[in-house]
């Protein structure tokens, strides 16, 4: 049951309503005696009233458990249930001290397929409580400022459940009669319910022990599946390398004798930062180089990181509500794309980092500030948390960290960064905390005199706009860009004011080489980027001694969340895409061209043949792959078209089959211009010698494998067969996941015959690795449609063997990839393809309302679409919006998407 207004409709909880908690809970003593049909759970508790709130009973938050006791003190105790809250009246008054409470109930861990709360996967047990999952394992004060310290006892079988894990240190273990066992953890650390854990199973470990700067020894597991341990060495090194990060940089060292890893392949979301007992989607820790591609290697690296990350920036400061959600995952994702850009060799790796993580927030954080699920990086109300797990409170939440540390430079940033810990450490705060301690470090800096207004990114929903227009005075020697900021009404806020923007600026002349920069009144002349900051609706900069009009390179290294209008002409874009030093603005350049492209191809109706890239581009492009000067993984890049969703983003009104059409011709005109160079790229590419995940060599892999798709989509028009059978030929002998991959996908995306039995062989060769099974069924729901044949293979693919809903991962590979990632195919003139996806998150809303309600949010950019996919996709919103019973989850998805 859930809280519900007079119309039956969930309650929406404010930020403006937080107040604190009637009750501490100083410590928590639970005993579990775990069984997958029922695992009972003793819960014994100290509490004392809170002496600062209004004198209140007692409301335990429950959900799905079976209450068998009550007892208070040792006595029986009168409570009553108010929906899923238990409520006990007559505690002891606060004078009085505190006092015990025992609670036990039982669960049905076998039956959880929310995988939220305590749940068995593979015959072995977990746990996941971030955000109100610990209510779903015994009554509490779920809620992320009551922050206590845990003392857990473990009981099971000890044939089937032999490793018994649980936060903190293991204190003590033994038999038990009739089989069983028990261990006991105490964790030192006083912590949130939400950041509870316990697993027990059958798992093997790798373990490492280290000796941090400071010479304390840690000892370092990662926990798997016995058949799995091949594959733990590099999420190993990546936990390596984040404690001996966070100590570098930030001073935080490792806090616990133990550090726990673990994986499963039932998980809703990436992991969790559990206190001590880290619990990952085997996605992100498993990786050998026959399984795991490249991107993989890498996004293991940064989950492994951000969660041991949050170790400090979560654990041991957390949340004061979850509306301050961000204040622990803006900062860890900001901390783990500094952790990946600082493993970086050189700075064209950071650069390439760098353009990666912007591409992930303007194709999936812009659209989200622009529809109908547009929150601020800090929410003031939600009906269900989990739907505020998203790239907002995550991507530009981290954005928003990254201008405070351009506004106060590394070293300041680093001050306030050790500043907060101190301030806050064992304490669960808010944003304002956060900002105000960078701020205060920093007194001098720009942050501190602008605070409040900078603050703004916190309250303020919506991607700013950026208008900026040159004017070159040759009389003067000067060149004055005026820039005028703006930003759209969202759901809540029809006006906005004006941001902090830490705008990132340098000049370059004709021949593309970087001019000194002075502002008008300066009198000092600086070289490269200048940071410059606007804080009103318009503002004008004159940059004077310049003998010519220069051209621009602004938002360098996209110093700030916005979207940027500036009317380069083509003669501009391609100077930049040449020279310039930033290589941030430098792949932009050609972003910016490509997207021009798109868009005049989309407004010309252009048909499958008319040439859509001009030869000024294509030159630029040739010439970019041509410069011996310029790393593959840039490269790849920078060739890289811009995607179906980002060009779509860029239109009032989205026709996706024209979008798809077009930039599909695009990709053939690249493939047939270019062709020599992607002979000679792939040639001189495609060995990479003995296979390991760094920077460089993946880079080349990368451009590689670009080059094929290339050249397999060449001769598709040619007729040709020389390249389809040397990919083949690639696809058999590769000797890595990332080169197998991108042959198969060369087939696969161009639609050649032979993709059929390489298809067939792939899964023969991976049947028991379920991570690659999963990318089999992703490359087939995700490629492109040939004339609708894309919709009845995703419901074939559906009834495999292999195939299922209730395990999170398989169910994304074959449904997200088609409704999501698949814009070309999922679109129909039918509508066949928005009925499959009501009838899914239909289906799916009854097994997991977390992943049903990520399944509901593509179709967010409804009201964008052009007729008649836009009546057709309201209608099956408001199908799946009728449904009686439907979660909370994506109730309130879908009834923000029709309001
Ligand atoms: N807190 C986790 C992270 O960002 C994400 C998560 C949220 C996992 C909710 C599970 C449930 O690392
Ligand atoms: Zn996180």
């Amino acid at each position: 049951m859930m809280l519900r207004d007079g119309q039956g409709q969930p309650i929406a909880i404010r930020r403006e309503d937080y107040a604190a908690p009637g009750y501490w809970i100083d410590t928590v003593d639970l005993t579990f005696d775990l069984d997958p049909a029922k695992t009972r759970v003793l819960n014994r508790m100290r509490l004392r009233r809170n002496p600062d709130a209004p004198i209140q009973p007692l409301r335990l938050d429950g959900d799905e458990l079976n209450l068998a006791r009550v007892l208070v003190n040792g006595q029986g105790a009168s409570f009553r249930m108010e929906g899923d809250q238990l409520v006990i009246d007559g505690l002891p008054y606060a004078e009085e001290g505190d006092f015990e409470l025992e609670i036990f109930t039982t669960c049905c861990p076998i039956k959880n397929t929310k995988l939220m709360g305590l749940f068995v996967s593979e015959d072995t047990f977990f746990t996941q409580c971030e955000a109100e999952g610990f209510r779903r394992i015994t009554y509490f004060l779920d809620r992320p400022d009551v922050m206590s310290t845990y003392t857990v006892t473990l009981r099971a079988a000890k044939a089937a459940y032999p490793v018994l894990l649980s936060n903190g240190n293991l204190v003590e273990q033994g038999d038990l009669p009739e089989g069983r066992h028990f261990a006991k953890w105490v964790d030192p650390f006083r912590k949130p319910s939400y950041l509870f854990a316990l697993v027990a199973g059958k798992l093997v470990a790798r373990e490492q022990r280290i000796t941090a700067r400071n010479g304390k020894e840690h000892l370092l597991q990662v926990y798997v599946r016995a058949g799995d341990l091949d594959k733990t060495e590099h999420a190993m090194n990546s936990l390596i390398n984040s404690v001996l990060w966070d100590e570098a940089r930030f001073g935080l060292p490792l806090d616990l004798d133990r550090f726990m890893i673990v994986a499963t392949s039932d998980f809703n979301m990436g992991a969790m930062e559990n206190k001590g007992l880290n619990i990952f989607n085997t996605k992100y820790v498993l990786a050998n180089q026959a399984t795991a591609t490249d991107a993989d290697y890498s996004n293991i690296e940064s989950v492994v990181g951000h969660e041991y990350f949050h170790n400090w920036s979560g654990d041991r400061v957390t949340c004061r509500d979850w509306f301050q959600l961000s204040l622990k995952e803006g900062l860890t994702v900001f901390r783990d794309q500094e952790f990946s850009q600082d493993l970086c060799a050189d700075a064209s790796a950071r650069a390439v980092k760098r353009i990666e993580d912007v591409r992930v927030l303007r194709t999936a954080q812009f659209p989200e500030d622009a529809g109908p699920m547009a929150h601020p990086v800090r929410p003031d109300s939600y009906i269900e948390i989990s739907n505020f797990y998203t790239v907002t409170i995550y991507e530009k939440g981290a954005e928003v960290v990254r201008m405070m540390q351009t506004l106060v430079g590394r070293k300041g940033f680093e001050a306030g960064i050790t500043l907060y810990f101190e301030r806050h450490d064992g304490h669960a705060v808010t944003c304002d905390d956060f900002a105000q301690a960078i701020a205060d470090a920093n007194p001098e800096s720009e942050l501190a005199r602008l605070l409040p207004q900078f603050k703004r990114w916190y309250s303020q929903a919506g991607t700013p706009r950026l208008a900026a227009h040159g004017v070159y005075d040759a009389q003067n020697r000067s060149y004055t860009l005026s820039v005028v900021q703006s930003c759209p009404p969202t759901p809540g806020q029809p006006t906005k004011e004006p941001f902090v923007i830490p705008l990132n600026i340098g000049l370059l002349d004709a021949n593309g080489r970087e001019l000194p920069i002075q502002l008008e009144g300066e009198s000092e002349v600086t070289r490269g980027t200048r940071t410059v900051v606007l804080s009103r609706a318009g503002e004008q900069l004159t940059f004077v001694g310049l003998d010519a009009e220069p051209v621009p390179s602004i938002l360098r290294g996209f110093s700030a969340p916005v979207i940027l209008d500036f009317d380069y002409t083509d003669a501009q874009l391609l100077t930049l895409l040449a020279n310039d030093p930033d290589p941030f603005n430098r792949w932009e350049a050609g972003q910016r061209l490509g997207l021009r492209a798109a868009l005049q191809g989309i407004a010309a109706l252009a048909t499958d043949t008319t040439p859509v890239l001009n030869d000024a581009y294509i030159d630029a492009m040739r010439s970019v792959l041509r410069n011996p000067q310029l790393d593959a993984a840039f490269k790849e890049l920078v060739l890289t078209l811009p995607s179906e969703t980002y060009i779509a983003e860029q239109l009032d009104v989205v026709d996706p089959q024209r979008v798809h059409l077009v930039r599909e011709a695009m990709r053939a005109q690249l493939a047939t211009a270019l062709f020599a160079d992607w002979e000679k790229v792939y040639e001189e590419n495609h060995d990479t010698g003995a296979y390991t995940p760094d920077p460089t060599s993946s880079g080349r892999r990368a451009l590689a494998g670009m080059a094929l798709n290339f050249l397999c989509l060449a001769a598709r028009a040619s007729g040709d067969t020389v390249w389809p059978g040397k990919t083949l030929q690639r696809f058999k002998d590769a000797g890595n996941m990332t080169d197998r991959f991108n042959a198969l996908n060369a087939l696969v995306s161009s639609g050649h015959t032979l993709a059929a039995q390489a298809l067939a062989r792939f899964h023969a060769i991976f049947k028991d690795e379920a991570l690659v099974i999963d990318k089999w069924f992703s490359l087939q729901a995700g490629a492109s449609d040939r004339g609708g044949d894309i919709l009845p293979l995703v419901k074939q693919l559906m009834k495999h063997p292999d195939f299922s809903l209730k395990n999170p991962n398989r169910a994304r590979s074959v449904i997200f990839s088609y409704c999501s990632a698949n814009p070309g195919a999922f679109h129909r003139p039918d509508a066949a393809g928005y009925v499959f996806w009501s009838d899914r998150v239909i289906e799916l809303d009854a097994i997991n309302p977390q992943v049903a309600a990520r399944l509901a949010r593509s179709l967010d950019r409804w009201s964008k679409l052009a007729e008649p996919y836009r009546s057709a996709a309201r209608e099956a919103i408001a199908r799946v919006a009728a449904k009686p019973d439907l979660s909370k989850d994506t109730h309130e998805v879908v009834t923000r998407a029709l309001a």
